[in-house]
């Protein structure tokens, strides 16, 4: 008996430890070096309210999402995105979205979002070409974006081409081929 009520004691311990998991909230910036004298400046994480008495409904209203991006890239494709900085509603709301235009063939290349998840509607349209059209919907008012080639291979200081060949088992010409295709400008 002494037994069970020791197991029962450690399973309803074990049960209480998952709903105790503490953490801190996700950044809503890249960094934010702390400072221990508060007179250099004050800074914020995220962005300032607006004194709620003069908000509008102005606030919460962004246009333009109706307009189609610049499709003539090297990626055919072209992705408008309305964040806190665009629309400034937003703030604290967790949230933000994006439109995507597709040329033919067009693509988004892979990239990752480090401070939100993303979701995503695509449609078709034949227009006598066939392009496409997305709207993403993204789980931060700034999900932020790295777009994997271009950190990779295009990353300002580059990366040693002897860990990209390691790495990605690439050819050296293959490797000095990408770091020039994606060095920026
Ligand atoms: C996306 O479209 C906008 C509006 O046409 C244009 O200003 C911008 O340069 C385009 N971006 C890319 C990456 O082509």
């Amino acid at each position: 008996m002494k037994g069970v009520s020791f197991l029962a004691t450690v399973a309803i311990l074990a049960l209480a430890s998952s709903f105790v998991s503490a953490y801190d909230p996700s950044p809503l910036q890249d960094f934010c070096v702390a400072i221990n004298d508060i007179k250099s400046g004050v800074f914020l994480n995220g962005k300032f309210c607006k004194d709620p008495a003069m908000v509008s409904a102005n606030d919460f209203f962004f246009s333009g999402l109706n307009i189609p991006g610049n499709t003539g890239n090297k990626v055919g494709s072209n992705v408008t995105l309305v964040n806190v900085d665009k629309l400034a509603g937003l703030n604290t709301l967790g949230i933000s979205l994006a439109r995507l235009d597709f040329a033919p063939y067009g693509l988004n290349p892979p990239h990752t979002h480090p401070r939100g998840t993303e979701g995503l509607i695509h449609f078709q349209f034949n227009i006598g070409k066939t392009v496409g059209l997305a709207f993403a919907g993204l789980s931060s008012q700034n999900p932020g974006v790295i777009t994997i080639a271009n950190a990779v291979f295009g990353s300002v200081p580059p990366i040693n081409p002897d860990v990209l060949i390691k790495a990605f088992q690439l050819d050296k010409n293959v490797v000095e081929y990408l770091q020039k295709a994606f060095a920026p400008n």
